[in-house]
Order: structure tokens, then C-alpha cells, then sequence
């Protein structure tokens, strides 16, 4: 039994309406705002921590709809820099609902391989304990070679925080004299940020707000609200929310070349960020 991927979670009249969504156009990277857990747990008389960790088991069902649906990317807002104001015990529930999940993707890492995810945790890690950041880079560089399903996970992230730090990068790159300040332009930036844009973007539980989530790449993202809870979502969900992609989505945008000081600086970035994940198991 694999803990991030619900295995046999699909019927065969389910597996039928999969294919038969994916004779239309299916998003290639797809985000939830995944809203309701304390709801859910409340309605149920349980305690705010079981409604994570249920919140959890939807995620790993979600992933195994989406590799079914052939999505290759999926990003999920699992924790906002501003949770951290919630009470010291929902905080470290949730710090601790992380700890025993990417020790799991750790132990089962020849599950995750086989199912071809690769993981990526996007914020500012230097936020979290010390010991979680250790997991989160272990499994990230345990993960980078694979290639099926691209998993995001925002955690101590906001929009603003992560267009912050890529502004630094910049500004970094340009006094190194890696970039010239005409080499900043709206690509650029976008390589430089942590996530890439979705082409759909689901909020669960009613809410309507975007709660700083991914505000630089949802400029052109079809939108979907719908008031189920998270731990209630279901692929019927998934699939109107597609569906409503389908009808709505405009074409998918070509990225530009860029130039080779362009590419070398995004390059070197990235090398740079590897080498603080190793940094942060040593
Ligand atoms: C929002 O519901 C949900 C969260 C703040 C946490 C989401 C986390 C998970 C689903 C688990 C993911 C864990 C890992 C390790 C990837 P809420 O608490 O705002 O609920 P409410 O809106 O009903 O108050
Ligand atoms: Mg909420």
C-alpha cells in the first residue's frame, strides 16, 4: 500500500468517465487550494488534526486521479506562511502530519519511483525545523530523476514571500554580474519563481479568495470554486472541475527562448538551490 498514492481508489464506470473526459483538452498542470479540513473535522465531531490528516488521505487519492487522467503536474497549498499564526497545537500537528508523510515517501521510495513523482517542495524552508527541512530535502533529491507526475507542494509559502525571494535572486544576479538589468523581464521572473503557472486552479470549501496563492502565475489559469469540503472532494468533482477547463480555457501559451545569459543564470540558480537541499541533510 503506497501512502501517497491511493491504489484502487478507481471503479471501472469511473475509469470509463476518465477516458472519456480525456477526449477533450486535459490541463497540464493542475493546483488546489485544499479549503475545509477544520469544517469537515467539526461536522464530524473530531478533532482539527484528523481533519488534516483526512485532508492528507484526498490529496493521495487526488494524485492517483490525476496520473490517471495524464496530468504531469500537480501543485497543492498544503501550508501558508500565515498558518503559522494558528494555535501552537494545530501548528504542530501539522508540522508533525508532514514529519511522518515524508518519512513514508522516504521508506516507500521505491513505490514513488515506480510511479514516476517527483517532488518538490516550494517556500521558504528556512521557516520550518529544523528536522522537517532534512525530510523535505531528502525527498526531494530522492525524487528528482523521475519524471510522470510532478508534485508541488507549497508549504511556508505565500505568492508574495516567493516573488520576494525571486527578486532578490535578481538583484543578486545582476551585482554578480551574471544578468544585465535589460535582461529583467516578465520571463525571467517567471523562471525564477518556485512554481510554474497552472492552467487550472481549484479552491475547495466555498471560499473564494486566492489567500496569496501563486498570484504571479494565475494570470491567464481558469479558475474553479466548489463547496465541497477537501476531505469530501470527489473524482466527480475533479472531473466537473475539467470539464469547466474545457469550456473555458483559453490557448496554451508558447514560451519564448531566452537568451544563453538568461539560461546560464536560471541554470546556476538551480544548481544553487540543489546545493542548499544537501546542505540541509548534512
Ligand atoms: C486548509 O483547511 C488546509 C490546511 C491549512 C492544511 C492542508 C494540509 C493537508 C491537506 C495535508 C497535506 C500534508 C502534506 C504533508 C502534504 P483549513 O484548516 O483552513 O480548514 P477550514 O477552512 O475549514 O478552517
Ligand atoms: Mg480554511
Amino acid at each position: 500500500m503506497s501512502t501517497w498514492i491511493k491504489e484502487n481508489c478507481v471503479s471501472f464506470f469511473e475509469l470509463f468517465c476518465i477516458k472519456v473526459v480525456k477526449t477533450g483538452r486535459i490541463p497540464q498542470h493542475i493546483a488546489f487550494i485544499m479549503d475545509g479540513n477544520r469544517r469537515f473535522a467539526k461536522k464530524h465531531s473530531v478533532q482539527s488534526s484528523t481533519g488534516h490528516s483526512r485532508g492528507f488521505d484526498k490529496l493521495s487519492e487526488t494524485l492517483k486521479w490525476c496520473l490517471d487522467l495524464g496530468i504531469p503536474e500537480v501543485t497543492v497549498y498544503a501550508f501558508s506562511i500565515e498558518n503559522f499564526k494558528r494555535s501552537k497545537e494545530e501548528v504542530n500537528a501539522l508540522m508533525d502530519l508532514a514529519r511522518d508523510k515524508f518519512q513514508r515517501l522516504l521508506d516507500e521510495i521505491h513505490q514513488i519511483n515506480e510511479w514516476g513523482v517527483r517532488l518538490h517542495v516550494a517556500g521558504r524552508l528556512t521557516l520550518l525545523p529544523e528536522d522537517l527541512r532534512a525530510l523535505v530535502s531528502r525527498a526531494m533529491l530522492a525524487t528528482r530523476h523521475n519524471n510522470k507526475l510532478r508534485l508541488n507542494i507549497a508549504y511556508a509559502y505565500t505568492a508574495c514571500d516567493e516573488i520576494t525571494r525571486a527578486a532578490s535572486y535578481v538583484i543578486a544576479g545582476v551585482s554578480s554580474k551574471e544578468l544585465t538589468p535589460e535582461d529583467i523581464d516578465e520571463d525571467l521572473i517567471s523562471q525564477t519563481l518556485d512554481l510554474s503557472e497552472p492552467e487550472l486552479l481549484v479552491r475547495t470549501s466555498g471560499e473564494v479568495r486566492l489567500s496569496d496563492f501563486m498570484l504571479w502565475q494565475i494570470s491567464n489559469t481558469v479558475l474553479y470554486f466548489s463547496d465541497v469540503l477537501w476531505p469530501e472532494f470527489t473524482i466527480w468533482n475533479l472531473l466537473a472541475a475539467i470539464i469547466h477547463f474545457q469550456r473555458h480555457a483559453s490557448e496554451p501559451t508558447v514560451l519564448k527562448d531566452m537568451s544563453d545569459r538568461k539560461l546560464k543564470f536560471t541554470e546556476n540558480l538551480e544548481h544553487r538551490r540543489w546545493q542548499e537541499l544537501e546542505k540541509y541533510i548534512t
